[in-house]
């Protein structure tokens, strides 16, 4: 058996997360956000954790940064490639799991995730990765969905339906400061946070809801376990619709998320 009780949890994800690259549109803006939240700048060397299709990772390559990339899924190292090329930047992608990085210990001056390393399963083992990689003096900056909106409660309702492994944490809790406060601790100094919007196009609730079942892993998990509960699926259904419909007005579903970033002592 293997020695990770989380690596079939992973397995899954790996496999799920294939689907998201549609959804990298909506995450390219918030890229641009964070790499500027961050302070970066040319020379830097930086790694985008959870980097999924490169989105943050060709942002700061883009500035000058020495970029790497890592993430779970094959499948959207792939699209980082293909857009890395198309950018005309080098980035090394790297097939691997945010609590294990393949880097030797204070390899970065920058080390960022954008709604990444929110869901690896033990918040305190991918923290202590990242700030592992990164230079004594640099810095850690991460976009999250906090767990009172859209996105967050969404995850939520996605738990209610199909509970997380036991031990694994809530991957909206990263999105509450005080959590961020708590899980970074003494590590770091100069924590700040910030804000930003992202704004999905969507003719309806029940739209969003079915983009969300096509490439969102998560969601896509509870609709593929309850097919053979009808009943419980269109429960499942009837409350994300209904969610969405609280953030949704002329035709888009505006969604707030907490930027962090801090400094490694
Ligand atoms: C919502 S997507 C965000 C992707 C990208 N950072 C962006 O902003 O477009 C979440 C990403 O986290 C990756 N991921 C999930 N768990 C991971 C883990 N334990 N280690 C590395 N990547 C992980 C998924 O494969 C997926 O690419």
């Amino acid at each position: 058996m293997s020695a990770d009780p989380f690596a079939q949890f992973k397995a899954v994800q790996r496999e799920g997360w294939a689907s998201f690259s549609p959804l990298a549109t909506f995450t390219t803006p918030a890229a641009a956000a964070l790499v500027e939240f961050a302070g970066v700048r040319a020379g830097q060397a930086l790694l985008d954790v959870a980097c999924g299709t490169g989105v943050v990772a060709v942002t700061a390559a883009r500035l000058g940064a020495r970029v790497r990339g890592l993430d779970l899924s094959p499948v959207l190292l792939e699209d980082a490639r293909r857009s890395a090329a198309l950018a005309a930047v080098e980035i090394e992608f790297t097939e691997g799991d945010a609590e294990k990085l393949p880097y030797a210990d204070a390899s970065f001056d920058v080390v960022l995730s954008q709604f990444g390393h929110m869901f690896a399963p033990r918040p305190q083992v991918a923290v202590a990765e990242m700030l592992r990689v990164l230079k004594p003096g640099g810095r850690i900056a991460f976009s999250t969905w906090p767990p009172e909106l859209s996105v967050g409660r969404m995850f939520t309702l996605v738990a209610k339906y199909l509970p997380p492994p036991p031990g694994a944490a809530a991957p909206p809790d990263w999105g509450d400061p005080a959590v961020v406060r708590q899980r970074l601790g003494d590590a770091v100094s100069g924590l700040e946070f910030d804000r930003d919007d992202m704004i999905v196009p969507s003719l309806s609730p029940r739209h969003s809801r079915v983009n969300m079942e096509l490439t969102a892993a998560p969601v896509a998990k509870v609709v593929e376990k309850l097919q053979s509960e009808p009943e419980r699926l269109a429960a499942f259904r009837a409350e994300l619709e209904e969610l969405f419909g609280q953030y949704w007005a002329r035709n888009r579903v505006r969604q707030s998320f907490l930027m962090t970033r801090a400094v490694k002592r």
